[in-house]
Formats: structure tokens, sequence, C-alpha cells
């Protein structure tokens, strides 16, 4: 059997006809009519403007610039997540402080951060920002985060990587705080191969990227320069895999739930087993399925599951390392941690395409129930 991955690219089959018209029409560049038309579809869908950039991680890079962040500053970030959340606080000469997670959604804690801003705020030493991640498709608790904010004058940056179409009480993911990030990177719940959005309810903060993203010319037909810029523009060709792409999200988005209460309802009974909590607030796009391990429950280590796993041709991943953990990020402030280091050390991703067919993700159960040596009762999976 072929490998079966973590999370692949899924088209709808609209996407070369996008990727044709801007070959037709030699809009072969990092402007055209796919990239406009692309930005006003995500401002469709969130509610708030947008620029489309190279990647999700220069969209937080600048999100964090138009925020104030510089020199010297501290800016909070949760602890559990993928490197990308942070590295940008440091490309700016800002040093990242981690914040812990809680249990019922794996975000970011608003106790921690309550707590966190109090102590700071004693010493006098508060950060300029916050970026709250939204871990695997499902949101923080948003507004006890962004009220804490505001009464602490903290921006809000939401990376939301991973969580395009989630929502908190019916508001879209990355549409909550002072400005958003998406990635359309090939793993996420849909893909431009690479690339990332940045959102904002500051149509002056999106203005503000978008002249950075651009190597921030000054205007005229001279090249001045006033500012440091990057070159950081999405390309009009990869804008229209990401239309072909946005046509079908709410289809993606079924498909991944889909899959992700397959594995629950088959590992119910299962002792040692616990399906990633589902926020009572919002949609969780579950863009990964997520479990807990218990070894002692289930007599079988995190890390041997996964290598059984492999050795049948199945990718299974531990949960994101957490950022106080790294040896990058050593010494940095951090408030808790334990909660986000025992879902590290227990936490197991499971294959989640939306093109996992029902035969697949039957092959990944029973060989998951073979390793962990329960027995193998007929699973019965409704065909897609
Ligand atoms: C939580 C999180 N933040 C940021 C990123 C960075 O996005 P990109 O790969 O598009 O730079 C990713 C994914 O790659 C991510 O999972």
């Amino acid at each position: 059997m072929k490998r079966i991955l973590l999370s692949v690219p899924h088209m709808s089959g609209e996407e070369e006809a996008w990727v044709h018209e801007a070959f037709a029409s030699n809009w072969l560049s990092t402007t055209g009519p796919n990239l406009d038309a692309f930005e006003r579809a995500i401002e469709q869908r969130t509610g708030v403007p947008a620029v489309a950039l190279s990647s999700g991680t220069a969209a937080i890079h600048l999100g964090l610039r138009a925020l104030g962040v510089g020199p010297g500053d501290r800016v909070f970030c949760s602890t559990l997540t993928f490197v990308a959340s942070c590295n940008p606080i440091r490309y700016l000469g800002a040093e990242p402080v981690f914040l812990d997670s809680e249990r019922s959604s794996w975000n970011l804690d608003p106790n921690v951060l309550e707590d966190a801003l109090r102590r700071c705020a004693n010493r006098g030493r508060l950060p300029r920002a916050l970026v709250v991640v939204h871990l695997y498709g499902q949101c923080a608790d948003m507004d006890p985060i962004l009220s804490l904010c505001r009464q602490y004058g903290v921006r809000v940056l939401e990376d939301a990587a991973e969580a395009l179409g989630a929502t908190y009480k019916g508001r879209p993911a990355g549409a909550l705080g002072d400005a958003g990030v998406f990635s359309f990177n090939g793993n996420k719940i849909i893909t431009t191969t690479g690339g990332g959005m940045l959102v904002s309810p500051h149509a002056e903060l999106i203005d503000r990227a978008r002249f950075w993203s651009q190597q921030a010319r000054d205007a005229g037909k001279a090249y001045q320069h006033s500012e440091t810029g990057y070159n950081y523009r999405m390309s009009n060709v990869l804008a229209g895999i990401g239309l072909g792409q946005l046509a079908v999200l709410d289809i993606r988005i079924q498909q991944r739930r889909a899959i992700a209460f397959r594995y629950r309802d088959a590992f119910a009974n299962s002792p040692g087993i616990t399906f990633m909590p589902q926020a009572p607030y919002g949609l969780h796009t579950n863009w990964l399925s997520c479990f807990l391990i218990d070894q002692r429950e289930l007599g079988f280590s995190r890390d041997a599951l996964i290598h059984k796993l492999d050795e049948a041709n199945i990718e299974a991943r531990p949960v994101w390392k957490p950022m106080h953990l790294q040896p990058l990020y050593a010494g940095c402030e951090v408030y808790g941690g334990a909660v986000a280091e025992d879902l590290f050390r227990s936490g197991i991703c499971l294959p989640s395409s939306s093109s996992l067919s029902s035969e697949e993700q039957l092959y990944v159960i029973d060989t998951f129930r073979t390793a962990v040596g329960t027995a193998v009762a007929t699973t019965t999976i409704a065909a897609d």
C-alpha cells in the first residue's frame, strides 16, 4: 500500500483553470487579477481587509511589525505551537515570553494570561503584543483573552495558520483580534503550495504590510526607499491555486471533521486514548486529528506507536514540542508550561488528509489497534 501521509494537498480540479488564466494573460508576477480576487475572497470570508503574502511566517512578521513590535520589546506567545509562531518576534529584535495551554482547548489559558499580565504590569514590563495560536483548527477562548489584552493595552495577533474556516461564537478565526494570519502551506486545509494571508480590521495596517511586502518603495517613479521592506508578496499564479481551493474550503472542513470523528468513534471503547477536546464555543475544523495517549492505560508509549505506524507505512507525528522546551528559546521567560508539556508528551496526530479514503482510514485504525494489542473488532465505516 502507498504510504499514508499526515496531511497532503487536495485539489478541487478548478485550480488549473485559474493558473492557465495567469499564463494566458501573462500575469506571471506578484501582481495580477488572481491575487486581487483571492484577497477579495478572503475578505468576504473573514469580513476584514487582507493582503496575500509568500507565507504565513511572513504574515506574522509583517503583522507584528505593523502592531509596533520592535527591538527590546517583549511579546507573549502560546508555548504549544509550531516554531513559526514566534520566530518573527526575534526577526524584529524582540523577545518572546511563553504562556501555557488549557486542557479544554489545548490553546492559550486565559487564567495564565491574566496572571502573566498582572505580574508584568507590577514590574512595569508589559508586552507590546500577544501571538495567540489557534491550534490544529480550533480557536482559543478569545473573549476573555481579548478583554484582558484590552485592559492592559496589549495588541493581539491571531496565528490562525492552522485554523482557516474555524469559528469562535459564530465569528471567523483570524478576524477577532488586531491582526490575523493564515497559512497556505502544502500541509494546510487548503494550499497554494506555499503562501500566507494577513488580515486585520485596521485597513491602514494592511496598507503598511502591503507596502513593506513589496520592498517599501516610496511613491513616485524613482526607486526611493525610506523604510526597510521585504520581498514577501504572493505570486499571481499561486493565488490562482488559492481561488480554486477556497471554493471547496467548506467541503474540506466537513471531510476533515468526518475523519476526526470516525477515529473518535473507532477508539471510543479503547482505554488510554482520548480525542482532542472540541470546545463548545466554536467550529473546530479538525485540520489534524489529534489524540492523547495514556501510556499506562494503553500499555504503549506515544513514540512506540508512531514507530509501529511508520513500519506499516503510515505517517503519524507528535503534537508540537512547546517553545519553552526548544534549545532555540532556552532562557526565555515562561508562565506555567506543565499542561503544554503533558500534551506534547502524550499527544499524537494521525493521518488527516481530506482525501484519505475510508479504506485507508480503516487500515490506520486496524494497524493502531493491532499495535496496541486490542481486539480488532470489525470496524464499519460509512462510505464517503
Ligand atoms: C501555528 C503555525 N504558525 C505559523 C505557520 C507558518 O506558516 P507558513 O508555513 O505558511 O510560513 C504554521 C505552519 O506552517 C503553523 O502551523
